[in-house]
């Protein structure tokens, strides 16, 4: 079924509003930061995954899905962004049949229908989820994936709601609590992650069973 949108908590609401008006710097300086890790995590759902269509929340400048579509040029590649000139940016350098939205990942099923995606991934984004969206993203992102949602970013579960950065509006989330909801195995790892940082620790794994 498709999930009701649930009303959004001011913390949401803040670091919208805070990636929303972020300065052009953020997304140029991104175009080639961290660029080890988007190349490995190209190449390791391409080795690890079978899919036809990708979708990345929180694409930025788009770097992840242009080093995906370097090595899997067959891929459809999709995604959702927020920062209207980091969106643009984006689109001029990724493939013209790519299925781009300039919109909010919390309304993500409006732009998205139920099992259009193969391979659903956020790479340091659900880190500026504030506690009470999470379990609600969990239920939209595993409607819109068919098969699988792959997140780098920090797990604790010990920790799950803790604020890391009070400036930052950074939390840390425990993932197995995020899907426990969702009908589905979860696997979570650090070791595999190529130049781990701040935001992008862990390589979180959810198989969905979707009982084809
Ligand atoms: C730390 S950056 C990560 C960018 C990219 N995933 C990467 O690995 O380089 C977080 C991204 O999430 C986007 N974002 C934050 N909140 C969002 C929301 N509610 N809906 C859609 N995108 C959002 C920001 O605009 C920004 O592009």
């Amino acid at each position: 079924m498709k999930p009701n949108k649930i009303e959004k908590t001011q913390f949401a609401i803040q670091s919208e509003n805070h990636w929303k008006t972020i300065s052009d710097s953020y997304y140029q300086s991104n175009y080639d930061a961290c660029l080890d890790r988007k190349k490995w995590f190209a190449n390791y759902i391409k080795d690890h995954y079978q899919f036809t269509t990708v979708l990345e929340v929180g694409f930025n400048e788009g770097t992840n899905l242009r080093m995906i579509h370097n090595v899997s040029p067959e891929v459809k590649i999709c995604g959702i962004e927020l920062h209207e000139n980091a969106f643009h940016f984006a689109k001029s350098v990724l493939p013209e049949d790519s299925k781009l939205v300039l919109g909010n990942m919390y309304d993500l099923q409006d732009y998205f229908e139920e099992n259009e995606v193969d391979l659903l991934f956020t790479m340091g984004v659900i880190i500026h989820v504030p506690p009470g969206m999470n379990q609600y993203l969990a239920e939209v992102f595993s409607y819109i994936s068919k098969k699988y949602i792959i997140h780098i970013e920090d797990h604790d579960a010990g920790n799950d709601g803790a604020k890391i950065s009070a400036q930052d509006l950074r939390w840390i989330h425990s993932y197995t609590k995020m899907y426990e909801n969702i009908n589905c195995k979860i696997r979570i790892g650090h070791d595999p992650v190529v130049d781990a940082n701040g935001g992008a620790n862990h390589l979180i794994e959810v198989i969905l069973n979707k009982g084809e």
